[in-house]
């Protein structure tokens, strides 16, 4: 069965695609067949494979708005097991374009029926704006990962998140988990931190991921080569968080089945 996860924030610039490319990278590593889709026109989840989103003919737009089948639209990555459903230059309108579409809010769960049969997981990067792409990524997705920069205004604009997320429940998928918020760009050397983990638990109380990704370089400079963390340097502090968070979210996998024989 497909778990479909959307990393939403509307805080810009938390490690949203950071952690969409590098948990889909290990989530495939790890041997789980894995589609990764880039929902934010700026195309920052593309650019990471090394793919020119500007250049590019159709992409996930086209799709939402039945201009061309998914499966036309998804390519092959470097990473055994991985694809990619890239932003286009086109997708800049979508939250315009597909105002006056029927079933707005579903085009992307509509679109998503066509692959799921072939994947283990659908991994969903959101722009940073809680706009009609958001909404469609919360629609189509089964849970969500919240990254959460360990920074002092961290937490602010939590509440307007989770407002909309009690929507969507309300109106649109009463399905819609959350998964996890998790820290990102984390410095131990810095005291403020520790006092975000305190508010972030109050926010979600069992909902943190054990794993912390730290502030690292190399995780920052490897989109500059086009190459994900797993192909630029898999020793380095973020690499090896992220494999961490992989493994996190296949654990969890058991646990839903072992719920589900309960
Ligand atoms: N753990 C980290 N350590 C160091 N730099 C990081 C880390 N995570 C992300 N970055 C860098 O911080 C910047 C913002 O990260 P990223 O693009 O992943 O955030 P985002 O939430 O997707 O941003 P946006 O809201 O614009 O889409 C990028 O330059 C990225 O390379
Ligand atoms: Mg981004």
């Amino acid at each position: 069965m497909v778990r479909t996860i959307a990393i939403v924030n509307q805080k810009g610039g938390v490690g949203k695609t950071t952690t969409a490319v590098n948990l889909s990278v290990y989530l495939a590593r790890l041997g789980r067949s894995v589609l990764l889709i880039d929902l934010d026109p700026q195309g920052n989840a593309t650019s990471a494979f090394g793919v020119d989103h500007r250049a590019l003919p159709e992409g996930i737009y086209e799709a939402l708005s039945g201009l061309a089948p998914l499966k036309r639209v998804v390519q092959a990555t470097v990473i055994d097991g991985h694809k990619l459903a890239p932003a286009s230059i086109s997708l800049a309108g979508a939250n315009i374009e597909l105002v006056n579409v029927e079933r707005r809010e579903h085009r992307l769960r509509d679109t998503l029926q066509e692959v799921a049969q072939e994947f283990n997981y659908i991994i969903i990067d959101c722009p940073p704006s809680l706009g009609l792409l958001t909404v469609n990524a919360l629609v189509g997705a089964d849970e969500i990962v919240i990254p959460v920069q360990a920074e002092y205004y961290a937490l602010e604009g939590l509440s307007s998140l989770l407002e909309t997320i009690s929507l969507v429940r309300e109106n649109l998928n009463p399905n819609l988990d959350i998964l996890g918020a998790l820290i990102t760009m984390y410095d131990e050397r810095y005291k403020l931190t520790h006092d975000v983990f305190h508010e972030l638990y109050r926010y979600f109380p069992n909902r943190i991921f054990r794993t912390v990704i730290p502030r690292n370089v190399r995780l920052a400079e490897a989109p500059s080569y086009g190459k994900t963390i797993v192909q630029y340097d898999p020793r380095s502090k973020g690499a090896r968080a992220y494999e961490k968070l992989a493994k996190e979210v296949i654990f969890t996998e058991k646990e839903i089945s072992s719920l589900d024989i309960l």
